[in-house]
């Protein structure tokens, strides 16, 4: 039987370890059990994240085994290794799909039934790769895709525009990755156009200056990872959004990445279009309208990420 406020996240690394922090102050679970190869890292999380409960929700968080994810809702699957610099999340497949595949098959044995949630880069090969493993429906197996690129976008958008980023509406879709597009056409504040916006407050709406805020976003990792090592905080808020929009049942617009099924023509591979999320995972993926170079981008995205999924040992 499903508990719809337990979750697991497995892998308690920088990113799996600030996931669950952010979890915790969401207050969205009244149990969370960590997992990690290392079982006294996952110890030492629970131990450290426990300390705070008194100040911030009433849950249980301990360190677990795969016999404790059968009821799980939710699986956070952040186990794998990283960007190091120079490195692109592509870079990482031979690596993490070896780790995905060492994982998986153990969620499947343990008969879970919940939504698996893929954090692991490169996210969208590895989502593709975690629905062919898991046995479960595609609705039920997710990424995190370009959710946080998108938070990316609207908060340099609203920057740029000197408005709330909460009123900026803008996508970024594709691959999680060097190839990623913003979906420009689309893109409004408060639903005004950017033309209309930008006209409205006297700005000029230079596509010089969109295509900069895209190359920023579609950089962002890699200055990050340049000065600190690693990103964990930004994808530790874009989890636990996706993570409120499940167990809220919110039936919320993300841009997850979704096995695709022959939206925009293609299948057999996922990548982040913008859905509808709610407790039984992904409702509807949203064909957005794109104008011909954003058909083309996402084209060009797909492509690249297909050539990897072909050579998977799958
Ligand atoms: C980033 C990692 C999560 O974009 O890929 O920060």
């Amino acid at each position: 039987m499903l508990n719809p406020r337990k979750v697991a996240v497995i892998g308690c690394g920088f990113v799996g370890a600030s996931i669950a922090f952010a979890l915790m102050q969401r207050g969205l679970f009244s149990e969370m059990v960590l997992l990690d190869v290392d079982q006294a890292k996952a110890e030492g999380e629970a131990m450290d994240l426990s300390d705070g409960l008194p100040y911030a929700a009433s849950m249980d968080i301990y360190a677990g085994t795969y016999d404790d994810v059968t009821d799980c809702a939710l699986i956070v699957l952040t186990a794998g290794v990283n960007q190091k610099p120079g490195e692109t999340r592509l870079d990482l497949i031979s690596r993490n799909i070896q780790i995905l595949q060492s994982i998986v098959p153990q969620i499947r044995a343990r008969k879970f039934d919940g939504i698996l949630l893929v954090v692991t880069n490169p996210v969208d090969v590895l989502t593709y790769a975690a629905w062919r493993l898991s046995g479960l429906p595609a609705q039920r197996v997710i990424g995190s895709g370009t959710v946080l690129d998108t938070a990316r976008l609207k908060q340099l958008l609203g920057q740029h525009l000197q408005v709330d980023s909460r009123n900026v509406h803008a996508f970024i879709i594709g691959e999680h990755g060097d190839s990623e597009l913003a979906v420009w056409s689309g893109s409004n504040v408060s639903g005004l156009n950017l033309d209309d916006f930008c006209r409205l407050r006297g700005m000029q709406n230079d596509p010089a200056a969109m295509q900069a805020l895209y190359e920023t976003v579609r950089n962002s990792a890699y200055e990050i990872i340049r000065r600190k090592g690693a990103t964990y905080y930004g994808i530790a808020m874009a989890v636990s959004r996706i993570a409120e929009c499940i167990v809220k049942d919110e039936h919320a617009v993300l841009p997850v990445s979704v096995v695709l099924h022959g939206e925009y023509g293609l299948e057999e591979l996922s990548l982040s279009i913008p859905a509808i999320l709610g407790s039984n995972g992904v409702e509807q993926v949203l064909e957005i309208p794109l104008n011909s170079s954003e058909r083309m981008a996402l084209t060009n995205s797909a492509g690249q990420l297909r050539d990897i999924v072909q050579r998977l040992p799958l």
